[in-house]
């Protein structure tokens, strides 16, 4: 069974409520549809029956909880609970009540209410406004101060010389544009338990640069090798029983041979399974030339690092692309 077949089957079993946010969106009620009709979630659908049956004609809604904003007897309290989150920052009663009827905001606020598992928003909305409600109110897991994402890299073929466990997690390549020492260091702890729960490996994380222990050095320019190596310290000492280490060139980070010279006695050299990129254009690069030259197939970008789960799709995405996510968010539920 393929990775992504497994994740689906693992989160069937699991039987979690994920909230779609976007009925106004053909593919997404088609996605509510399979997902139901497959077992993989049990889904809550923030639109209502006139506007699914207007913009997918025919899809069986039997089995999907609809809610609309505008008529629920929910959305007055899911208002309080937003002033109670926003109201140190000067949003007022009014605002909140408005606010509220905001269909991510109030998907986010259900997932912070507890009346879902999971949210799953963005089929026809920008990131920022996909994430700016859970940023908002579901706010960062216990002990990570900043959210962020990953792909999961899936290899061509399940051998591959540098990557043995056929499957790798590449982070942060779509939210954090410019991370400090103290948030990639959120992001390798947090990569590290998504390759857990989600990717099925135990992580061997690598920080990522263009210097291997020192070997260069750009005070003159950004500083990112001391911002590595600071990283590399903060993230072992938030988890000091993870295989973590740098900074490492990539080739030190994947070949045993190379790792072995350049840094002797590193557990993690050569081995790497998780890869954390010193800022968002490395990231976004990297991925996709692995998608690209390599052959990857990449999973994600998955959402990582909140207090309980919501992912961001594509506004480029298709059904499978949908179900897909829903299936991952299941899996990071508690
Ligand atoms: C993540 C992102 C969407 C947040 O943008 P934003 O909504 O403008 O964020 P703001 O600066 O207004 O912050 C809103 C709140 O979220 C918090 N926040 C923002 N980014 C955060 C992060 N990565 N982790 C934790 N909290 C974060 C802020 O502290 C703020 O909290 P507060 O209002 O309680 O003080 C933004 O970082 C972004 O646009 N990233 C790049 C996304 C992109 O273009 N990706 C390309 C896709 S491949």
């Amino acid at each position: 069974m393929g990775l992504l077949e497994d994740i689906k089957a693992k989160a069937a079993a699991r039987k979690k409520t994920i909230v779609l946010c976007e009925g106004e969106d053909k593919r997404v009620v088609e996605a509510a549809a399979k997902i139901t009709a497959e077992g993989i979630a049990k889904i809550v659908l923030i639109g209502n029956a006139e506007e699914c049956a207007k913009v997918a004609p025919g899809v069986d809604l039997t089995g999907i909880t609809l809610i609309d904003p505008l008529t629920s007897d929910k959305t007055k309290e899911y208002a309080k609970i937003l002033y109670e989150a926003r109201k140190a920052k000067g949003m007022t009663e009014e605002q909140a009540a408005e606010q509220a009827k905001d269909r991510t905001m109030f998907g986010a606020l259900m997932l912070k209410a507890g009346d879902v598992d999971g949210y799953v928003s963005g089929a026809c909305h920008s990131t920022a406004n996909t994430l700016r409600p859970g940023l908002q109110v579901v706010k960062t897991a216990p002990g990570i101060k900043t959210v962020s994402s990953c792909f999961i890299m899936i290899a061509p073929k399940d051998e591959n010389k540098y990557n043995p466990d056929g499957v790798a997690v590449f982070a942060d390549c779509a939210i954090n544009i410019e991370p400090d020492a103290q948030q990639l260091a959120d992001i390798a702890v947090s990569s590290a338990k998504t390759a857990r729960d989600i990717a099925g490996i135990e992580p061997r994380v690598a920080m990522l640069s263009f210097s291997t222990k020192g070997s260069g050095n750009d005070d003159k320019f950004f500083k990112s090798v001391p911002k590595m190596q600071e990283a590399t310290a903060l993230a072992k000492a938030m988890a000091p029983d993870l295989a973590l280490d740098g900074e490492f060139q990539f080739d030190a980070a994947v070949a045993p041979e190379v790792g072995q010279l350049k840094a002797p006695g590193s557990k993690v050299a050569g081995h790497a399974n998780v890869f954390v990129f010193p800022n968002i254009n490395a990231g976004n690069i990297g991925y996709k030339i692995a998608q690209r030259f390599g052959g990857y197939m990449a999973i994600g970008p998955v959402c990582q690092g909140f207090a309980r789960p919501l992912n961001d799709l594509s506004r480029g995405c298709n059904v499978e692309d949908i179900v897909a996510t829903v299936a991952v968010t299941a899996l990071q539920a508690e």
